[in-house]
């Protein structure tokens, strides 16, 4: 059992492989968090907390007359609500007497095996091979009864160990929730702290800061319904000292895909309090009498390992606990071809066979008809919501393309953006009160297209059906699920006045039911997601897709930095990354070696290639296919910083048994006459040796040479050369 409850000490100590977790039911009832590190036994922590009498730091009523106890220097599990603790806090609520209060003191607890699940919300699955346990503890307002359930599940073996709570209104009023975190995690100390954020913004998302947690709050949030290109919700906190190979690391994943909040405030005495969930700007939720409130799951991993742990992490458990499709492991997932950059609107059916069969000699083997199929759909003004073929130009039929593509022994995909629609369309002008726009007022036009109310049950159902009806029409083997536009004007014509705070996370939890009816249903098909690019590429999103689209920006430099920040928690597995035409002083062979650290394809017009171009496509598709479950399965190790002012940028995956790797090295500023470069390896077995072929070399070398002195990368070579170094252990050759 990974969950030990020491009935003596009222201690609770959550146990991962390497790490140790540890709560007790402390003073007046409120439970304490005592520890979160590298394993520790079973011994009470609670030595580690003192008291003092902390002046304006008020004493709950029940503490009588000692003045050294305060929850404003007391670490807390789950916040309380006015009960003198000053720093931000998990939960505010509006009782049903219109108070604000919420003292939350333990009352029951339970350990069971398995991990929770959360009504409506996407959380991890435990494989047979797992050790799972789940603690549930429980604390409650004894005036209002209103309880909140924390919810913690060890993921042993994983070291990830994931939180959400669960409010019940145990009392006989509706209370109204203002804000309700799925965690709260304070630190004694967090002086030394670092906070790691993914900022960025359409074209470049995931970028990477770094910031030392300073005296006030640092919330890193999206406001825009979607988890968002401006944030995403991961950070991770990490001693100021630690870096990829040493220091102790946490990470915090957010399994939510629409507005969230992270916040991080280092107070007074210096402790420091990090709160997660859903964003409470424009929210408010009802829960009445009986009735349960879920808040979504956050994965925490911690390692004193360094953030190349911390991320293996996250990319381990991504790849074997979040997804069931059978596209995560089992069936290689083929090299496509996608019509956007190549046709944009303006293809048809001839055109589409004519791009395939040109593909075909680049070794891909899957075509994506991409937006512009359907509806009235000639620019993006019109069409979205009418999801049935445009047969002015599939003139064919859907049905009889798919076959055409298929008998040249080539898959094919489609395009869907589905919670959006068109003023210009047959489902608009049928129900214009589907969407979102506040009465009296004009909704805000982006892409010129407005939101539909994903919270509605009919417009729900309209989805499904509409897209499922394509997807049983023909023989698909793909889909790209897009979002091209923030959510705005958050009204529904379904909910009362006093419930519309509720519609952004209904919109949410409305998608999810929407993702289980088409994806869940279509176990063949391949889903990837795409949100104007990476801008709902979050946890949550990657249980329903096997892959995301990382950016619109295919450009290959800039790819650089979107791949590395995006490493920080999302694996290799799950980036969609294309070859495009975008900065033609790239050569093809250094787009490709960049696209391979992602999913790889291509996303240009196969008939405007030269052969030698076609080429050397063919070659770098042979490569995909050789080092697939390197770049797949493979441990990823970021061996430079591209945000840094460096020569070259270098990654490396290393296959789990460490005898094979592929080290991939891009020259990004190579000067006349510099110094020599050398790239050091990670991961390896020190004593095996290894044949190392590629930049020209062809050697043996042992694994502790290739780790600390390094392959040495030539110079005097053309701009932006890439190179593929592959290591092989010599026993295997
Ligand atoms: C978004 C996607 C693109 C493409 C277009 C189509 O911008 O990110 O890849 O699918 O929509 O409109």
């Amino acid at each position: 059992m990974s969950i030990v409850y020491n009935e003596k000490k009222k201690t609770f100590s959550l146990h991962t492989a390497r790490t140790t977790y540890q709560l007790k039911i402390g003073n007046l009832n409120y439970v304490k968090h005592l520890y979160y590190g590298a394993t520790i036994h079973d011994e009470d922590l609670i030595y580690l907390i003192r008291r003092y009498d902390r002046g304006f730091s008020g004493n709950p009523y029940d503490s009588l007359k000692e003045r050294t106890f305060s929850l404003d220097a007391q670490p807390q599990e789950f916040t309380t609500q006015q009960q003198g603790d000053f720093r931000i806090n998990s939960i505010e609520v509006q009782n049903g007497d219109g108070s604000f209060s919420f003292d939350g003191r333990y009352v029951s607890h339970k350990i069971c095996k398995g991990p929770f699940t959360l009504k409506g919300l996407p959380t991890p699955f435990a494989r047979e091979e797992d050790t799972v346990d789940t603690l549930e503890l429980t604390i409650e307002d004894a005036v209002t009864k209103v309880r909140v359930t924390l919810l913690y599940t060890v993921f042993e073996e994983a070291d990830i160990i994931m939180r959400a709570a669960r409010v019940h209104n145990g009392g006989a009023k509706t209370i109204a929730l203002k804000r309700i975190m799925s965690m709260n995690m304070d630190f004694m100390n967090g002086r030394d702290l670092d906070l790691i954020s993914l900022p960025g913004r359409y074209g470049q998302e995931r970028q990477v800061e770094r910031q030392s947690l300073t005296h006030h709050v640092h919330k890193i949030r999206s406001g825009r319904g979607i988890s968002s290109h401006q944030q995403n919700p991961f950070i991770a906190l990490a001693e100021r000292n630690a870096g990829e190979d040493y220091g102790s690391c946490y990470g915090f994943a957010l399994m939510y895909s629409g507005s969230f909040l992270a916040e991080a405030e280092l107070d007074q005495y210096d402790q420091a309090r990090l709160v997660m969930g859903i964003n409470d700007r424009l929210f408010s939720w009802d829960v009445a009498p009986g009735e349960d409130f879920d808040t979504p799951a956050v994965l925490m991993t911690y390692t004193h390992k360094g953030l190349t742990r911390m991320s293996q992490n996250y990319h381990n458990f991504f790849r074997t606990n979040m997804n069931r499709s059978k596209f995560v492991r089992d069936v290689r997932r083929p090299v496509l071809i996608n019509t956007w950059e190549a046709a944009f609107f303006s293809f048809d059916d001839v055109k589409l066979v004519e791009i395939a069969r040109a593909a075909k000699d680049m070794g891909v083997e899957m075509i994506v008809m991409d937006d512009g199929w359907f509806g009235k759909r000639d620019d993006d003004n019109s069409g979205l919501g009418d999801w049935y073929v445009n047969e002015k130009k599939i003139r064919c039929g859907l049905t009889e393309l798919v076959r055409q593509i298929n008998d040249m022994d080539m898959k094919f995909g489609i395009w869907f953006e589905p919670e959006m629609v068109s003023e210009d369309s047959n489902l608009f002008r049928a129900h214009p009160d589907w969407v979102m726009e506040i009465p009296g007022r004009h909704a805000v036009r982006s892409r010129n297209q407005l939101v539909l109310d994903v919270g509605r049950k009919e417009v729900q159902d309209y989805l499904i059906q509409s897209v499922n009806r394509i997807l049983d029409s023909a023989n698909i083997y793909y889909v790209k699920w897009d979002i091209n536009r923030a959510i705005t004007d958050l009204w529904s014509n379904v909910l009362p006045a006093e419930r519309q705070g509720e519609v952004f996370h209904r919109y949410v939890l409305g998608l999810y039911r929407v993702m289980d009816g088409i994806i869940k249903t279509h176990p063949d098909v391949m889903f990837e997601g795409c949100a104007g690019g990476g801008g709902r590429f979050d946890p949550a999103m990657l249980t329903y897709f096997v892959q995301y689209w990382s950016s619109d920006n295919t450009r290959p430099l800039d790819n650089l930095k979107l791949h590395y920040g995006s490493s920080f928690l999302y694996p290799v597995c799950s980036m969609g990354a294309h070859v495009s035409e975008a900065s033609p002083m790239v050569p093809l062979e250094t787009k490709a070696a960049i696209a391979m650290c992602g999913t790889f394809g291509y996303e240009l017009d196969a008939t405007k290639l030269s052969r030698e171009q076609i080429e050397t496509c063919a070659e770098m598709s042979r490569l995909y296919h050789k080092y697939y479950d390197l770049n797949f399965f493979g441990d990823y190790y970021r061996l430079s910083n591209p945000f840094e002012q460096v020569n070259l940028v270098a990654w490396e995956t290393v296959a789990k048994d460490r005898k094979e790797a592929l080290v991939t090295v891009i020259t990004v500023n190579l000067t006349m006459n510099g110094p020599q470069e050398y790239i050091k390896c990670k991961g390896l077995a020190p004593d095996t040796l290894y044949h190392l072929e590629g930049g020209g070399s062809d050697l043996v070398v042992s694994g502790m040479a290739l780790m600390h002195a390094g392959i040495p990368v030539p110079r005097e070579i053309p701009e932006f050369t890439a190179f593929l170094y592959h290591l092989k252990a010599l026993e295997d050759q």
